[in-house]
């Protein structure tokens, strides 16, 4: 089977398209037909190695999972033996505890992070509608107990992680603030943003509005420039590590303002599973939307990785494999 493979961390040129055995599933396994796979700021930072200390997940020396891609949906091709909640022909997506999608074939075991595909849409949606929200619903709805009347304010509004949080804040019935450039307002506003700040033109913490939740979807922020935007008892919430936001967790557990962090990868898969059904069910009732920016074939990986590398996708950017998603 074809995959995007890297040997050694570095820019996109790294990466290569070659025949790699397909592999066989095991019992309890599903071997996954992989239709569409969403290629992710996580996965250009593994494939760079970056940052150091992140080392110890993606390899000390060299990528220790040389197939990038940790979301995708496709079709089951093989169950394994004892497999019951699949058969062959579901259309399913998959989260990858290990990367391996960016690829034509993967195997999975039936109780990782895997579940049917909303009908009614096609591959590259079902991924692209689950690959951010599955960090953004356990960051607002289980770190911020973000509920309706509620005041979020979504840094990154256009991103991946941004787009799914600002669906989700108004869907839970939230007040909802997107910072974005000027190129995204009209998207972030498409989403449900009942307000819109332009980063480039103000500092979104800097205007005296305060909220309950800030949510820093792509953590270009800290919590000592949002501490005073945020209301008495609010929560400042970032995706991105640093050593500043894991002592600020700790410390401000009894304080009335808060800051916090979330590994949402490291979840059990029980609990993914039943947000990718949740997900699905939403995307279904038309209550959130697929964001799609690029889609690119597999043998266009360095390409694909180059245009994450910018920091500036829209949404989702989805790598097909076999045919239209
Ligand atoms: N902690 C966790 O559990 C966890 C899980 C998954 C991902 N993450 C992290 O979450 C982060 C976001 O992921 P993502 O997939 O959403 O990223 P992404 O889709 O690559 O984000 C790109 C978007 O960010 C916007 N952006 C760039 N600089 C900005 C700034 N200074 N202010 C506001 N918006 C800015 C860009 O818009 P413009 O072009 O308009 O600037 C672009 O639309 C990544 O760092 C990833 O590693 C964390």
């Amino acid at each position: 089977m074809k995959a995007v493979v890297h040997r050694a961390f570095g820019a996109p040129e790294v990466l290569s398209v070659e025949e790699v055995p397909k592999p066989t599933p095991k019992a309890g396994e599903l071997l996954i037909r992989i239709r569409a796979a969403a290629l992710t700021a996580v996965d250009c930072a593994a494939r760079q190695g970056r940052p150091f200390s992140a080392r110890l997940a993606f390899g000390p020396f060299s990528p220790r999972n040389p197939v990038l891609g940790g979301a995708c949906a496709g079709d089951v091709e093989v169950v394994g033996t004892g497999v019951r909640r699949f058969a062959i022909g579901d259309r399913v997506v998959a989260i990858s505890g290990s990367f391996g999608m960016h690829a034509e074939y993967v195997c999975v075991r039936e109780d990782s992070a895997v579940t049917a595909m909303s009908s009614g849409l096609t591959h590259a949606e079902a991924v692209a509608v689950s690959e951010g929200a599955l960090t953004a619903l356990p960051f607002l709805r289980d770190a911020a107990n973000l509920r309706a009347g509620q005041s979020i304010l979504v840094n990154g509004a256009s991103g991946s992680v941004g787009t799914a949080a600002v669906q989700l804040a108004q869907h839970l019935g939230a007040e909802v603030t997107g910072v974005c450039s000027t190129a995204n307002i009209e998207l972030v506003r498409s989403l449900g943003a009942h307000e819109i700040i332009d980063y480039t033109k103000e500092g979104f913490a800097r205007n005296r509005r305060t909220y309950d939740v800030i949510f820093d979807a792509v953590g270009k922020s800290s919590f000592a420039y949002c501490r005073g935007a945020l209301k008495r008892g609010g929560i400042y919430l970032t995706t991105a590590p640093s050593m500043a936001i894991l002592g600020q967790t700790l410390w401000t557990k009894l304080r009335s303002k808060k800051a916090r962090i979330e590994f949402t990868g490291l979840r059990p898969p029980r609990e993914k599973t039943k947000d990718l059904v949740l997900l699905g069910e939403l995307a279904g009732a038309g209550a959130i939307r697929a964001v799609i920016d690029r889609t690119y074939p597999l043998e266009q990986a360095a390409e694909a990785h180059g245009y994450v590398d910018t920091g500036r996708k829209r949404g989702a950017v989805i790598m097909l494999a076999g045919g239209p998603g």
